[in-house]
């Protein structure tokens, strides 16, 4: 195995410790990214007079053809090669000779394989950002489907107040809707050219790093080169991303987990998207979903390796920062696995709306009627007090304030009046809500037709995928 860097060593690699610190192994994953930043430098360095213009077309031409040959069979990117980069430019020297050699000319792998995962990250981001937005896809098609169906909210995992199930739907959107955003933003930080930089110290060769950063898409050149040979902090933000997206999801996955079962069954699962158990014949398992939460540790688990890989590096490159791949690649295939089971789910639930609505009644329409007596001028907290000793009383009996009458509802105070019945039920509690962020039906609607309106904008398919 010859290496780059075999020159300044009269013994060869222990084979072992080689193979053990070569990262070709998960780094052929950037094949592509590799190729393409090698086409845009041999253009970089032919400008600069350091390739002619038939050595470029040449570099030119059989990168295109390694590259056309890694697309065609992956079996094909493979090698005992130290990595990606070295695994390019030997295919390009076999090809090539001498032209093929000079093409690393001003070049480090510190800065390619920064190029590399920013190229990479930068065509990757936006499918993740689409499976994100089919779950708030997936998740607005149900609210619309549910119409002015009702359910319970929750605080402290005790009935709250009544809240349309389009509300609750929406509510897991608007976190996913931030995801998809925050995922904008990692692929805006990994969008700055490393390439002129050199191993650390820039490059001695007339390189035009802005035509070169216009070239591969980037909207700007790295600001430092000894600061962009160890700048990971891009990968760390997409690590962030990723993690905060699994939050999510992980969140969504208990909700339904738990409105799923036997207990609410609000919602029913699609038959496809459960499992059963091998001993206890009447079980339907959310097992996919449980994997969903149960990853949300890796996602993590990911973001902290890389926090803790970099922060006692001294400056400039260090081989450590080779441990950023795995942590980028888990994140990328765990969120992406996550996103698509989580969208099938939310397609596949069946809402029971007679037993949703039903849990949505009772004793937590209380608020309603504090409401009711604030309208009728007595101060909150002794409305609060009024309708807290009623909600005793109705515990003590085991019943509810539809139950109450006249006489009963009078002797708790003498501002209720008959209208009182009608103004204390689940739907008068959402149609009271007066705020656009609020469940009443009317600022659903207006929710749940902004979000569609975000949906239809979006990009079918980002030209740099
Ligand atoms: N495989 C290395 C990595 O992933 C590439 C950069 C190697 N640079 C070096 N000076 N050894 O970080």
């Amino acid at each position: 195995m010859t290496t780059l860097w075999s020159g300044r060593f009269a013994a060869a690699p222990d084979a072992a410790a080689f193979e053990w610190g070569s990262s070709f192994g998960f780094d052929r994953r950037l094949f592509e990214d590799d190729v393409t930043g090698s086409v845009a430098w041999a253009k970089a360095l032919a400008h600069a007079g350091v390739l002619s213009r038939s050595e470029a077309d040449a570099i030119d031409a059989a990168l295109h053809d390694i590259l056309e040959r890694g697309r065609s069979d992956p079996g094909f990117v493979q090698g005992a090669d130290e990595d990606v980069h070295s695994f390019v430019e030997r295919l390009l020297v076999e090809r090539l000779g001498d032209a093929g050699k000079r093409l690393h000319t001003g070049r480090s792998r510190n800065e390619q394989v920064s190029l590399d995962l920013r190229l990479y990250l930068r065509r990757r981001i936006p499918v993740l950002q689409a499976a994100v937005a089919a779950i708030v896809g997936a998740l607005t098609g149900q609210a619309r489907q549910a119409g002015d169906a009702l359910m319970p909210s929750y605080t402290h995992f005790r009935p709250a107040q009544p809240v349309l199930v389009a509300h609750f739907l929406l509510a897991h959107a608007a976190p996913l809707r931030r995801d998809y955003a925050r995922l904008a933003g990692a692929r805006e930080e990994a969008n700055a050219l490393p390439l002129g930089s050199g191993a650390i110290a820039g490059t001695s060769y007339a390189v035009d790093v802005a035509t070169l950063a216009a070239d591969l898409g980037f909207d700007r050149v790295v600001a430092n080169s000894i600061d962009a040979s160890s700048d990971r902090d891009f990968a760390a933000t997409f690590l962030y991303a990723c993690a905060m997206t699994m939050v999510h999801l992980s969140r969504l996955a208990e909700d339904l987990i738990i409105l799923c079962g036997d207990e609410h069954r609000f919602f029913e699962f699609s038959d496809a998207l459960s499992t059963g158990s091998s001993m206890m014949p009447q079980k339907k398992n959310p097992d996919p979903l449980e994997l969903v939460r149960g990853k949300t540790g890796r996602a993590f688990g990911n973001l902290l390796a890389l926090l803790t890989t970099m922060k006692g590096l001294p400056s400039g490159y260090n081989k450590d920062l080779q441990e950023d791949k795995h942590g980028v690649f888990d994140a990328e295939d765990t969120l992406a696995g996550c996103t698509a089971v989580v969208k099938s789910v939310v397609d596949g639930l069946t809402l029971n709306r007679e037993r949703a609505a039903a849990a949505a009644s009772g004793l937590l329409l209380a608020t309603d009627v504090a409401d009711y007596l604030v309208g009728r001028g007595v101060p909150f907290r002794s409305a609060h007090e009024i309708v807290g000793a009623l909600v005793r009383k109705l515990v003590a009996e085991q019943r509810e304030f539809s139950s109450l009458s006249m006489d009963e509802w009078r002797a708790a105070s003498d501002r209720f009046e008959a209208d009182v019945v009608q103004r204390v039920t689940p739907e008068a509690s959402v149609a009271a809500k007066r705020t656009p962020q609020s469940t009443s039906p009317s600022a659903v609607r207006a929710a749940l037709g902004e979000v569609e309106a975000w949906l239809a904008l979006l990009p079918l398919e980002n030209p740099l995928c």
